[in-house]
């Protein structure tokens, strides 16, 4: 299984993947930090939601990405995935050489913030019952109480463009942790900061929303460094954008989200 590639360089791109559109909000930090560095994303639309598959599918679904990056010669992977990472990346650490960063619901910040030791979990059912999440949820729970609840459907239809309709399923979803007085509320999952705007609308203003983008860029930065792979002369090539689905929705949702640049192409993996 294991495909390293020996050719990597500190010119070699930053690998990104997730179930479809939602890593594009991690990819966005990544950019905005590195921007000399040449960045392959993914988005696995084709088999999105992950949240609802099986840990062995999703296992499955992040081996398909890591092969299809490696053998485009990226020199790290970030899995933009709460759902690959909390269910796959001990998996994929084991088998590849290549080094991995994941994203994980921002419990332990939250935790550090809470005042009222209430906090709410917005996440997909594959990372809430995932083990990862549950040992490390546990650290906490002496202290904290987690309001965790399913996103059910919010995945669907940012995959299909219609942020604009998510706002009667958030509202059902918000309600339990207003009601449990929760102070922060994190974002367990990488498609939700593009619902920031319509969760802000429904929730009082001293509620901090956490997600872990920065922290993914931050991350990704520092292990570069360590490598000695972060990028010393500016990019020769573009970003690409691949997708396994729906060209067009790829196109049009970049558009939306402001990133302007880059190659966007259809493929099959
Ligand atoms: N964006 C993903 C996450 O962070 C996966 C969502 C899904 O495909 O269910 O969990």
């Amino acid at each position: 299984m294991n495909q390293n590639n020996l050719n990597i360089t500190s010119q070699s791109p930053i690998g990104v993947f997730d179930s479809g559109l939602g890593g594009l909000s991690i990819w966005k930090e990544l950019h905005a930090l590195l921007p000399n560095e040449r960045t392959i994303y993914l988005a696995d639309s084709k088999n999105a939601p992950y949240g609802e598959k099986s840990k062995q599918e999703i296992i499955e679904f992040s081996i398909k990405n890591t092969e299809y990056l490696i053998a485009k010669g990226c020199k790290i992977i970030v899995v933009a995935c709460n759902t690959a990472t909390t269910n796959a990346i001990k998996v994929l650490r084991e088998n590849y050489d290549v080094p991995f960063i994941g994203i994980e619901p921002a419990i332990k910040s939250a935790a550090l913030q809470s005042k009222t030791h209430k906090i709410g979990v917005l996440a997909t059912k594959g990372t809430l019952s995932s083990e990862l999440f549950i040992s490390t949820s546990s650290q906490f729970r002496d202290s904290q109480d987690f309001i965790e609840v399913v996103g059910k459907g919010l995945v669907q239809l940012i995959e299909e463009g219609r942020i604009n309709e998510t706002e009667e399923l958030l509202s059902n979803y918000l309600s339990p942790m207003l009601k449990a007085d929760v102070d922060n509320i994190v974002l367990g999952c990488s498609h939700y900061p593009f619902l920031i705007p319509i969760i802000k609308k429904l929730i009082p203003e001293h509620i901090n929303i956490i997600d872990s983008g920065i922290a993914v860029a931050k991350q990704t930065k520092n292990i570069l460094d360590q490598h000695g792979l972060l990028a010393n002369q500016p990019k020769t090539t573009e970003n690409y954008f691949y997708t396994n689905a729906n060209l067009l929705v790829l196109k049009q949702f970049l558009t939306q989200i402001e990133i302007t640049e880059g190659n966007v192409l259809f493929e099959e993996f």
